[in-house]
């Protein structure tokens, strides 16, 4: 979640620590910081509160300058310790090892309180100052300075990506890994690091990834890897074709394709450093989120489109998982309709670009009406207006979404919903340790779950050609599945201009069914849930109808064929979290090959923005 940047070079690092944490911006900061070894071998460091910016004017304003060959720089989101000067990474021990971290140290109060009986003195409130003390600690039995990382880092449970210099190994940084991105910068003036190859790019297109529990030693004119076992490996350098500033569509066809397989990468982006082994960080949603979640009696969503279809999911969780009631509402609606507020709602708005005016002006409206409102919101864009407007910011990391047609925005919305559930329900006692772990094991499994589905593309293309003539389509679902289903038909009329509607299942007898007949295709989504019964029952109504249908399904759900209807069994064992997560990866694929056959403008449907930004 936080940034590092950091090199050994030949030129003053300062500059280029700067523009990597720059480039690191986009994934949300509330203070920064850099440390950098001077040409005496002594700690120079700087940090500031807020924007990147401010680290620079403060950088700028000293009277001796931050100079030097080797140096750590961070962007942070707090999570343990409030955002401040204190707080702000690098963190340095005894003035000889300097740290900066991402991840989260789980076992770090154990380790402080034995670091505390061995006379080390705290200076900050995070979990990664242990780090720090840790390697200074081991450096006074170890021969090298990778040996004292490499004995400190067994101490350690949780992730962590590292970034570490010492004043007594002035042409060393020590890069380790372990359930956090980390990347070597192999450069023609110097090697460096950083948690995304973004903030390498205006340096080198040269990269080293590292792989899980790797420890390199980098040095001006060398790189040594080990791996987990301790053993020297050799990795791969690769060039990168990512142009700085500009994301290609790569092997793909298509924006909405690209972003539809980058799901499970999405994901796992959202979930690093917001989930331990078997809980949630509820501080991940701010820094005072738990007492706010504990006191909260109500949640008022908000949002638009797709962004709104994620609320309504997350309505069934608020109220069946957390025990909380949740209202879901169309921004465009609730802004002009003098809503009453009451007090102790935790007021969420859900966006993907973080401008949509009517999202936008029903938060303000909102905060006008009761001022005393909690406002968190959960959107894809660490700057933008509905962030600045929120007490609590929630940033999803998925990445730039270029297909108006929002896919992987979706789902990492429904993972951050997920842990908004699961961070209330902890809050609030609603939600047991072994019910915290069952969500975290289900999120962890989603990215295996969705390249899982991804495998039926060719199948689901192949059904595409049923709605070559079609004008409309109906998809059912109940429960969760309902909004999925919402989604889904949302998805379908954006990009292949087909009519398409979503009803609950359960709702078909009350009107909608009349509309079924051969030229209607029904699309229903049967879970193994404990609605599956009632909605087989549904089925049997659509089939009696004379309607073409098809069917995603569990493995386990065994809905019985019926002439002129295709099963697509998904996938098996999924859980209230992963379903509706899972079920969306058909519907965009679904979609997306209907208009490939419609030869529609697939990334930039007709009369649509990507961003409405007016009413
Ligand atoms: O940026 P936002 O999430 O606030 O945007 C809301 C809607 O405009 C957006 O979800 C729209 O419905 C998408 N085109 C759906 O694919």
């Amino acid at each position: 979640m936080c940034g590092i940047v950091g090199g050994v070079t030949n030129q003053n690092i300062t500059p280029l620590l700067l523009e990597g944490l720059k480039q690191l911006e986009y994934r949300g900061y509330d203070s920064s910081g850099l440390l950098v070894l001077s040409n005496n071998n002594s700690f120079l460091r700087a940090r500031s509160v807020g924007k990147v910016h401010n680290l620079e004017k403060n950088l700028n304003t000293r009277k001796k300058r931050i100079k030097g060959n080797i140096g750590i720089a961070h962007t942070r989101w707090a999570t343990h310790g409030e955002p401040s000067n204190r707080n702000a990474h690098p963190h340095i021990s005894n003035n000889t090892v300097g740290v900066v971290h991402n991840g989260i140290i789980e076992n770090y109060l154990e380790l402080k309180e034995s670091q505390s009986k061995q006379g080390y003195k705290f200076t900050s409130d995070t979990d990664t100052e242990v780090i720090a003390h840790a390697i200074e600690f081991n450096m006074q039995s170890s021969n090298t300075f990778l040996e004292s990382v490499q004995k400190a880092i067994n101490s350690f449970e949780g992730a962590y990506g590292l970034g570490i210099i010492s004043s007594k190994h002035p042409d060393t940084i020590i890069a380790a890994r372990k359930g956090s991105p980390l990347v070597i910068g192999v450069g023609k003036y110097g090697n460096y690091i950083a948690s995304d190859q973004i903030a390498l790019l205006p340096i080198t297109r040269k990269f080293i990834f590292l792989e899980e529990g790797d420890i390199a030693e980098l040095k001006l004119e060398k790189i040594t890897i080990y791996n987990q076992n301790g053993n020297k490996v050799n990795r791969p350098i690769k060039t990168s074709k990512i142009k700085e500033g500009q994301v290609d569509l790569g092997v793909h066809k298509h924006f909405m394709q690209k972003e539809i397989f980058e799901q499970p990468q999405a994901i796992r982006d959202t979930l690093e450093s917001r989930i331990t082994k078997e809980s949630v960080v509820v501080s991940a949603f701010g820094y005072k989120a738990s007492e706010v979640f504990k006191n909260v009696k109500q949640v008022q969503i908000i949002a638009c489109g797709t962004s709104f279809n994620a609320g309504l999911v997350a309505k069934y969780w608020l109220e069946d998982i957390a025990k909380i009631p949740c209202n879901v509402e169309i921004a465009s609606e609730y802004r002009y309709r003098n809503p009453i507020i009451l007090d102790r709602t935790l007021f969420v708005t859900i966006s993907q670009s973080g401008e949509t005016a009517d999202t936008l002006q029903a938060l303000k409206t909102a905060k006008e009406i009761n001022n005393k409102i909690d406002t968190l919101c959960i959107c894809n864009s660490a700057e933008s207006s509905i962030t600045r407007e929120s007490e609590f910011t929630f940033l999803t990391h998925a990445g730039p979404e270029i297909g108006v047609a929002s896919t992987k925005a979706f789902t990492t919305q429904l993972v951050a919903l997920a842990l908004l559930t699961c961070s209330i329900g902890v809050s609030k006692k609603n939600i047991n340790k072994q019910n915290e772990k069952s969500i975290v094991d289900g999120l962890k499994r989603l990215p295996g779950l969705i390249n899982e589905t991804l495998l039926q593309e060719s199948q689901i293309k192949k059904l595409a050609v049923r709605f070559k003539d079609k004008n409309s389509a109906l998809f059912l679902g109940r429960g969760t599945m309902h909004a999925i289903a919402m989604e889904g038909a949302l998805k379908l009329k954006e990009i292949s201009y087909i009519h398409a509607e979503a009803y609950p299942a359960g709702e078909l007898k009350h009107g909608p069914i009349a509309l079924i007949d051969e030229s209607m295709p029904v699309i229903a989504i049967a879970p193994n849930d404990e609605l599956l019964s009632k909605l087989k029952s549904n089925l049997q109504e659509v089939k009696t109808r004379g309607s073409q249908m098809i069917v995603f399904e569990d493995k386990e759900s065994k809905v019985k064929s019926m002439k002129a209807m295709k099963i697509i069994s998904i996938t098996s064992n999924l859980g209230r979290i992963t379903a509706p997560i899972i079920f969306t990866i058909p519907l965009q694929l679904l979609s997306y090959h209907v208009a490939l056959i419609k030869n529609t403008d697939v990334d930039k449907p007709r009369n649509l923005a990507k961003s409405v930004t007016v009413e």
